[in-house]
């Protein structure tokens, strides 16, 4: 269906013959611009999550003057509007916890404003589904930038990966294996320019997702930030949202079931992050789409890892652009995806693929020349998590998927630093590491602290990895036998609540189970005896994002924000 350009929303603000279109037309032309420049011209929003301190996104300010170009050319008015950046690194307690808040923040700006079709510009970890959350809520044609991958690190000689090595050489460094020069040396070595984590981490996994969603033209993802393609990107992106605007394209015209189960198998032969799961579902339950953790399990089993990419591979972002990006590792898929399914761009993926080629095999592997054979996600449940947990086995060490030991409880986190490096620990390799109160209401907003650090004494005796078990989520940029996002959290009081240092735990990823190895009676008696924490938050954000955050297995989206019903159309006066 095509639209007139009488029947855009963006009219109701400025064709009117009245006093507000009036006061409208009158505080653009405040801005610089003719009359001739907006009216009678779809208006495109630019959300963009640049930011200084957003240092991922740093060059996103430069690149929406292109996508403006782009706009402009195409006949259309753009305005950039910018939205909070999220930085992963920088912001504390941790980026979840404003994920919902940028898709309040990207749905709302939308809905107030005179917009027509929208550019979503982010890439690190949580600005993507933000974004994306957001502009299914709106319903308006929509198009997603990625902002790029940073370009390959080395340290001396040695291709080394943001987040992966640092953990790495962190634990190096505690084990008295790397010089504090060395440490220093490495701090300006491993970032190389502007853009995402180069990894296979949450920002490289939600972009790749989102452009096999359809929401980001064919081979965006990959494109490292600092390519001259990037900026070649965001001015074609410009052109064609118009075009998307005119042909009333909307995300709900694109994003199906399929179109996620796509996505989904995507992820699986990406290694990608297990901050995915938690993510997807959220985009999902936008738009009344349920996705059930046991489809990811069904994918994992289904769909072995080929992308060569660290932590579970050798090779960073960069070279997955040069071997024939995210287009070809969908190529290789082609048999599993449902190749209906429409692109921004107005083709249907199948089409999108063809003439793509592989210029690579080592790193764009075929699926049956997998990197291993351990999967992406297991959805493990057991008595520790009746509603789920999950973990990602081609990150872990093979020898500890099935594995029994005793547990070792930090109470939160706080405790858990102040003394896992005590010479005194009583620790060693077969013991499970267990951190409470680090879930969605606990964290709060479920930071990253599931790859529990392994203590100082046991680095010193070469140990590199620990069954660990949390409510908290990890870096998908990490490494390790970690089972996270365990529902219902145990601020909550959920069981994970109720493990006692020395109690045994049983875990057997193949079987996807884990095991508190007590009885029913002596679980009920610790539970009667359990007493809820305080709330976290007396007031503010914090408060509304504890009254309704929703637990890991259903996405961590607010409660009110989730369904697809349709909300008014704000009255012009
Ligand atoms: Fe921004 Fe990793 S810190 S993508």
């Amino acid at each position: 269906m095509t639209k007139e350009i009488e029947q855009l929303r963006s009219q109701r603000w400025f064709a009117a013959d009245n006093m507000r279109a009036f006061a409208h037309r009158q505080r653009t032309q405040q801005t610089g611009y003719k009359r001739s420049d907006f009216m009678g011209r779809p208006v495109i929003a630019i959300i963009n999550t640049w930011s200084e301190i957003s240092t991922c996104h740093v060059h996103m300010r430069e690149r929406a003057k292109f996508v403006k170009e782009g706009v402009i050319r195409a006949g259309g008015h753009a305005i950039e509007m910018p939205a909070m950046s999220l930085g992963e690194v920088m912001v504390k307690p941790t980026t979840m916890l404003y994920r919902n808040f940028l898709a309040m923040e990207t749905e709302e700006l939308l809905r107030c404003h005179p917009v027509d079709g929208v550019i979503l510009m982010g890439g690190c970890d949580k600005t993507t589904p933000g974004l994306l959350m957001g502009a299914f809520s709106m319903n308006l044609p929509a198009i997603f930038i990625p902002a790029g991958a940073t370009l390959n690190g080395y340290f001396k000689g040695q291709k080394i990966g943001t987040g992966t090595h640092t953990r790495k050489f962190w634990d190096e460094k505690r084990a008295g294996n790397l010089s504090e020069q060395d440490w220093i040396h490495l701090e300006s070595s491993m970032t190389r320019s502007f853009g995402t984590c180069n990894t296979m981490g949450t920002a490289s996994s939600m972009t790749s997702m989102a452009e096999t969603l359809g929401f980001s033209l064919p081979g965006s993802a990959t494109i490292p930030a600092a390519d001259s393609a990037h900026p070649r990107l965001c001015s074609t992106a410009g052109e064609r949202i118009v075009e998307m605007v005119f042909d009333d394209i909307k995300p709900t015209d694109i994003a199906t079931f399929k179109s996620f189960e796509n996505a989904i198998i995507t992820y699986m032969a990406l290694g990608g992050s297990t901050n995915g799961i938690i993510h997807l579902i959220a985009m999902a339950g936008r738009l009344g789409i349920e996705l059930p953790m046991e489809l990811f399990d069904h994918w994992s089993r289904k769909v072995p890892v080929i992308a060569n990419l660290m932590p579970s591979g050798e090779y960073l972002m960069e070279d997955l652009f040069y071997a024939g990006g995210l287009p070809g590792l969908l190529k290789q898929l082609s048999k599993h995806l449902h190749l209906e399914q429409a692109n921004v761009n107005g083709l249907t993926l199948g089409e999108n693929l063809k003439g793509v080629e592989i210029y690579n095999d080592d790193v764009i592997r075929s699926l049956d020349n997998p990197i291993n054979d351990r999967g992406t996600i297991a959805v493990i449940k057991g008595n520790i998590c009746p509603n789920g947990a999950v973990m990602k086995p081609s990150a872990a060490s093979p020898e500890l998927l099935q594995h029994r030991g005793q547990a070792l409880v930090f109470e939160n986190h706080a405790q858990m630093t102040e003394i896992i490096d005590n010479p005194e620990l009583e620790v060693d390799a077969n013991t499970v590491l267990v951190l409470k109160n680090a879930g969605p209401l606990g964290g709060p907003g479920m930071p990253e602290w599931g790859g529990l650090p392994i203590p100082k004494k046991l680095l010193q005796q070469g140990v590199r990895d620990m069954v660990r078990i949390s409510d908290a989520r990890m870096s998908g940029t990490h490494f390790g036998t970690c089972v996270l996002h365990v529902s219902p959290e145990s601020f909550l009081g959920g069981p994970l609540a109720l493990i006692e240092t020395g109690d045994w735990i049983e875990l057997d990823v193949p079987n996807r189970s884990i095991h508190l190895d007590i009885s029913d009676q002596e679980m009920s008696r610790r539970r009667e005896q359990w007493t809820a924490p305080k709330p976290k938050y007396p007031r503010g954000y914090g408060a509304m994002f504890s009254r309704h955050v929703t637990q890991a297995d259903q996405g961590c989206d607010f409660d009110f924000l989730q369904g697809n019903e349709t909300i008014d159309e704000p009255e012009i006066f």
